[in-house]
């Protein structure tokens, strides 16, 4: 009989980062308190791993982030309110925001040295359990892209990692696959790249911000050194775990965006919206009197 993989209880929501791309917008406002649609993103990424059976958040988060977690406390006045005026959208609106006590818990990275550095603050909190992590930037419209990862875990256990081709000219952007095999939904990995040139890159399948992995991950970060632009890079430890491990990428159903910098956002809400039926209406109409409305968007949309 196969080996049932342990369930995936836990998700890891770095939320540390600075957040340059977004200035000044991210000043003071974290990237993650940005707004998709009427809900910021942290709050996608929250229902996204509440949907796929996740029952522990832990937010890696700096100290003057407190706005996100504050997001998802009780806002008991705000409540009160509502029920006094028999507001019962807004009331649910406010609801699916509050996370049940004790369910969502903060460690502070308290410099932003990396994505894996950022991962390795929440080892405690994590213990010796799989678990999943979820840039909270980066955005998949179409089909809840983490329930489809743990769906595939169940079958390969091991650790998993959500992929997309990009073209070749941006694989030095991301981390990037050296393929052993394909199969399509589920490829097999020889080696991982970060941040590679276009002309050194194994492949153009590019890890993006979701992810299965297994606690030994934490014994590599422990000792992981700085990689590529002086950050302690994930990608580097999830390397060491290959041809230990079961070790996958996974390519999701869905379309991803970068919601880290502004044009990614914004092409980020334009979709969402086209999902809404109140919304895909008028801008539909929008658009299209948008791309008549000067001789620059004019030259654009009759090249399309
Ligand atoms: P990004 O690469 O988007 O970095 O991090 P950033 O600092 O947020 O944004 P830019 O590049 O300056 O515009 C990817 C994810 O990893 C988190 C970020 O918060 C984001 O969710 N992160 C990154 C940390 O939590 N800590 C870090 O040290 C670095």
């Amino acid at each position: 009989m196969g080996h049932v993989p342990l369930k995936v209880k836990k998700a890891v929501f770095p939320v540390a980062g600075l957040g340059t791309r977004f200035l000044p917008a991210t000043k003071v406002l974290p990237k993650e308190m940005l707004i998709l649609g009427s809900k910021p993103l942290i709050q996608h990424a929250y229902e996204e791993a509440r949907a796929a059976g996740i029952e522990e958040f832990v937010f890696v988060s700096s100290r003057d982030k407190s706005l996100i977690e504050s997001h998802f406390r009780p806002h008991s006045a705000l409540h009160q309110t509502l029920t006094e005026r028999h507001k019962t959208a807004e009331l649910a609106s406010l609801q699916d925001s509050t996370a049940d006590e004790g369910r969502i818990s903060v460690v502070y990275q308290d410099e932003p040295l990396g994505l894996g550095h950022a991962v390795w603050c929440a080892r405690e909190a994590i213990g010796n359990e799989p678990f999943a992590v979820i840039l909270p930037d980066d955005v998949v419209i179409g089909s809840p892209c983490l329930a489809q990862m743990i769906k595939a875990y169940e079958e390969v256990g091991g650790n998993l990692v959500a992929v997309e081709n990009v073209p070749r000219a941006e694989t030095c952007k991301y981390g990037v696959l050296d393929i052993e095999h394909d199969g399509g939904r589920l490829i097999s990995v020889r080696g991982l790249v970060e941040k590679p040139e276009p002309a050194q890159a194994p492949s153009t399948l590019t890890i993006i911000g979701r992810y299965i992995l297994q606690p030994e991950v934490f014994d590599h970060l422990s000792s992981a050194v700085k990689g590529v632009g002086g950050e302690i890079q994930l990608t580097d430890s999830l390397a060491k775990l290959i041809g230990v491990q079961p070790f996958h990428g996974f390519r999701f159903e869905g379309k991803r965006y970068d919601c880290g910098n502004s044009i990614g956002l914004l092409k980020a809400n334009v979709a969402y919206a086209m999902n809404d039926n109140a919304a895909v209406g008028p801008l539909a109409e929008f658009l299209r009197d948008a791309l008549n409305s000067n001789t620059a968007s004019q030259q654009y949309s009759r090249a399309l």
